[in-house]
């Protein structure tokens, strides 16, 4: 088994900490490590064969230097010129095993969740390492809590000696619909990490999506080793369609299955996440660096350089660094993104 860790997401919505230089896989928000150290530290000793890692190439030392930090091996930082998704990013790293003349079953990881219980985690990887050994996509399906629309949504079908098959994938449905699926409680959320054959992946990611897949090719064979990294063509890759696995590939495959995955799986999406995972005082409040709260409840309150007082406020958010100060209500966290949009139409 090949760990794949995607480590080229922008994470805007953990604004301001996390920045286009510096996004929130590479900062250290649930434990001393950073996500991407945890990504792979979590796997503990799995044996598994060096993982590839697979990001912009702006991040490169970045990269670099985080795993030796934690003296990990990696099996390759293949690096794209372009963020183009993840259908896109699979598919390199899929190629780039097949080339190297093996056909490994992948482990795709993404490189900014929590996950709190490694053994649950451990199992959930043998049971789906079995299935995609029969040619499955597989795909680690959470229990939902709420109608949550940033999440695929993955309706169990009839039950396999080791999960379940998948009977439809919805990629982040609309509100109603996502409200219908939790009241009809046979549906997980798409946890966004997956174990398929590199080759099933690619016959899939041709059937469906054969541009994405040519241009990804065409890519590779001009890659460029450079020390620990591999360079795709700039020129090509940036024609690549933009899409996720979910819907170039998930969503119409035929060949999904599902293994349940009950292991503290947070995706860390958004500050909202953070606060529902993080270890809250008696009034329901997180806090991080110097802080002062009265009257205040149910809040996350994050200073990194200041000292920061809230007072007689309920469910905020308030992350303060060095060059800016975000206030939020907790219930619009989300719409963090579009202050993103603005900072960048700006400039
Ligand atoms: N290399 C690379 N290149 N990695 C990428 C790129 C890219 O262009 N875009 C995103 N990633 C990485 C991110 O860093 C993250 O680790 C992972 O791929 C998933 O990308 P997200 O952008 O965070 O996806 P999402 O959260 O909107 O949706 C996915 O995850 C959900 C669970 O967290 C989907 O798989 C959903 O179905 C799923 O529910
Ligand atoms: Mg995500």
């Amino acid at each position: 088994m090949k760990p794949v860790i995607l480590a080229g997401g922008t994470g805007s919505r953990l604004w301001p900490k996390s920045r286009a230089a510096l996004p929130k896989q590479f900062l250290s928000l649930t434990s001393a490590n950073t996500m991407l150290q945890d990504t792979v530290t979590r796997l503990g000793d799995k044996p598994t064969e060096a993982p590839v890692f697979i990001c912009n190439e702006a991040h490169r030392f970045l990269v670099a230097e985080q795993l030796r930090q934690k003296s990990i091996i990696h099996g390759g930082i293949l690096l794209e010129p372009v963020g183009r998704n993840t259908a896109p990013a699979i598919a390199l790293a899929a190629i780039h095993a097949i080339k190297a003349g093996e056909d490994p079953t992948l482990l795709v990881l993404a490189a900014d969740h929590l996950i709190q219980d490694n053994e649950a985690f451990h199992s959930a990887i043998n049971q789906a390492e079995k299935l995609a050994e029969t040619g499955k996509l597989v795909t680690f399906g959470i229990v939902p809590t709420i109608p949550h629309t940033g999440f695929g949504y993955i309706k169990s079908g009839s039950s396999l000696e080791l999960g379940f098959e998948v009977e439809s994938f919805v990629e982040k449905p609309e509100l109603s619909i996502a409200k219908e699926y939790i009241s009809s409680g046979n549906y997980y959320w798409n946890s966004g990490m997956f174990m398929f054959k590199a080759s099933r992946y690619l016959e899939e990611l041709e059937k469906y999506s054969p541009e994405i897949l040519e241009v990804c090719k065409q890519a590779i064979e001009s890659e460029t080793p450079d020390l620990d990294f591999i360079r795709v063509d700039k020129d090509i890759f940036s024609n690549c369609k933009d899409d996720s696995i979910d819907y170039a590939v998930m969503e119409k495959t035929t060949s999904a299955a599902m293994v349940p995955l009950d292991a503290g799986w947070s995706d860390v999406g958004s500050w909202t996440s953070l606060w529902e995972t993080a270890k809250k005082d008696e009034n329901g409040n997180a806090t991080i660096g110097d802080t002062i709260l009265e009257n205040t409840t149910n809040s996350y309150v994050n200073s990194e350089q200041r000292l920061v007082a809230v007072i007689g406020l309920d469910d905020v958010i308030v992350v303060e660094t060095k060059d800016a100060v975000m206030v939020a209500h907790k219930n619009d966290a989300q719409s963090i993104k579009n202050v993103v949009s603005k900072l960048k139409s700006d400039k």
